[in-house]
């Protein structure tokens, strides 16, 4: 008689589940948090400023230097840049094959990049010291093996 009970609960329990999680997903519109740019995959490397990874100083905007990444299997580009402390810098970074992570170690820098998008993240590194940029979504057996660096000086 009680398994009953637990198991009409059990089920009631996750159709309620489910019912919140599909109103949420496809009547409230809710999607996860998103900062992208679509680019197109194609002409990663064609499309600006993705031709030309690394530290770029820019005028007339709201910070100091974008800092391109591109990511692909199993390596960032750049593989290390030397950024000043104390300028805002817009990370921009993308990846040309499948999704990577960008995380930089010790700070709350954690982004995911897909293919055809632009993750962006505009910070200003307060301290010195070298920051470690690992990928953090599994990507294939180079996965361990891909970093970055940031050396902030
Ligand atoms: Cu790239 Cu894991």
């Amino acid at each position: 008689k009680f398994e009953k009970i637990w198991l009409v609960f059990g089920i009631g329990s996750l159709l309620v589940f489910l019912n919140v999680v599909g109103v949420s997903a496809f009547y409230m519109g809710n999607q996860p948090p998103s900062c992208l740019t679509t680019i197109d995959p194609e002409k990663v490397d064609t499309t600006k400023p993705f031709n030309k990874p690394g530290l770029h100083k820019v005028e007339g905007k709201d910070w100091d230097y974008e800092l391109v990444f591109v990511a692909s299997a199993f390596s960032y580009n750049p593989a290390k840049v030397v950024v000043q402390k104390g300028v805002k810098v817009k990370i921009m970074a993308t990846t040309k094959d499948v999704i990577h992570g960008f995380e930089v170690a010790g700070t709350n820098i954690n982004m995911m990049l897909e293919p055809g998008y632009v993750s962006e993240y505009v910070t200003t590194f307060k301290k010195t010291g070298e920051f470690l940029i690992l990928c953090n979504e599994y990507c294939g057996v180079g996965h361990h093996m891909m970093s970055s660096k940031i050396e902030v000086v």
